[in-house]
């Protein structure tokens, strides 16, 4: 069985990678400071798989206890890499934390690779580096923007360095750069998914928490923009299938022989309106949702979402779940947490 490390694999992309590599054959392998993640989810993750997923509880900026890890484990045949802080808003107080965090762990973990000559890299970057964009869909092609904030620099600047790396005279990495536009649901199980810390900042867990009366109403944020119906256009993909994407860009960085980096956007290719997903929400639950429309929150884009054309065509893949099956399953994680 090849050994994937999976940086942040406790985290709520990380945990469905860890299934979806574990059903191909793989054997995962987390790492995890669990500083936004819960130990609960190596119980789900146990429940799912049918045995214990190996893991090490360490900070991937912690050099010599992630040196460590690439010791002990000894034949890893892949990283990918999903540990870093993610929330826009946090990143504007704590920029200093997120550079370190996000930039610096990923400086430690390519020092180490280099070290223990392991090639194949899948990093987590998103859609964010797109800025506003000009023209929708967005493409690879399409030119970045400088990001709008501490999160998005991050992201940008990962992709900065892996390329960089990738030009540098005997390079060896094989790296592939996964732009996520916007996850949601959870596994059918209902055993693992999403767990934001306090009041969500993501649309779908703000639903779900609403729908299950945590919250009072949902607040939509501006339906003046320039859009079909006047609110923020996104691509929701199911988190199953983005996981899924992992695993068939680690096929593909294992068949190649020469160092290379690639970038392919992971969404539906379409768009949906944060009006549409809630009625979309209502469909698949058959719960209303109690909702108003508030003021537009400062630095969203009106409108993204992707051109899926790389990824279908050099990747062969394609999201297969629907915006209403996937809302289906954040509604049975969210009943699962509620009845706890
Ligand atoms: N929204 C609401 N009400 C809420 C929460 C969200 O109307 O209570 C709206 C947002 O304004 C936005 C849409 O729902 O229009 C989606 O918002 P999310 O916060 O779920 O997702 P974003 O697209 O804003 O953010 C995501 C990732 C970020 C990443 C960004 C890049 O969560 O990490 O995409 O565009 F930076």
């Amino acid at each position: 069985m090849k050994k994937i490390l999976v940086t942040g694999g406790a985290g709520y992309i990380g945990s469905h990678t860890v299934v979806a590599l574990h059903a191909e054959g793989f054997q995962p392998v987390i790492v995890d400071d669990f500083s936004n993640s819960s130990e609960s989810v190596l119980g789900g993750l146990r429940a799912i798989v049918g045995t214990d997923v190996p893991v090490h509880r360490i900070d991937c900026n912690d050099k010599a206890a992630f040196r460590q890890v690439f010791e002990r484990e000894g034949d890893i045949a892949g990283v990918i890499h999903f540990a870093a802080f993610k929330a826009v808003g946090e990143s504007v107080q704590k920029p200093l934390a997120y550079f370190r965090n996000n930039v610096g762990s990923l400086l430690v973990l390519l020092e180490l690779m280099q070290e223990f000559k392991v090639w194949n890299l899948v990093f987590s970057s998103s859609c964010t580096v797109y800025g506003v964009p000009d023209q929708l869909p967005v493409t690879e092609e399409t030119p970045t923007k400088p990001a709008s904030s501490p999160y998005g620099r991050t992201k940008q600047m990962g992709e900065d360095i892996l390329r960089d790396v990738d030009q540098a005279p005997g390079n060896q990495f094989k790296t592939v750069l996964l732009r996520y536009f916007n996850p949601i649901g959870a596994h059918p199980s209902g055993l693992i998914g999403e767990l934001p810390l306090g009041v969500p900042q993501n649309l779908v867990p703000y639903i779900t928490q609403t729908a299950a009366g945590i919250r009072e109403k949902l607040t939509i944020n501006g339906d003046t923009y320039d859009t079909p119906d006047g609110t923020n256009v996104r691509d929701y993909l199911y988190v199953g299938d983005l996981a899924q994407a992992h695993v068939v860009a680690i096929k593909r960085l294992l068949t190649l022989t020469w160092p290379v980096v690639e970038t392919y956007n992971v969404g539906t290719g379409r768009g949906n309106s944060v009006l549409e997903v809630v009625k979309a929400f209502e469909k698949a639950t058959g719960q209303a949702l109690n909702y108003s429309i508030g003021p537009p929150r400062s630095g969203d884009v009106p409108a993204i979402y992707a051109d899926v054309t790389r990824s279908a065509e050099q990747l062969g893949f394609r999201t297969s779940t629907s915006l209403e099956d996937a809302l289906a399953s954040a509604w049975r994680w969210q009943q699962n947490l509620s009845n706890e």
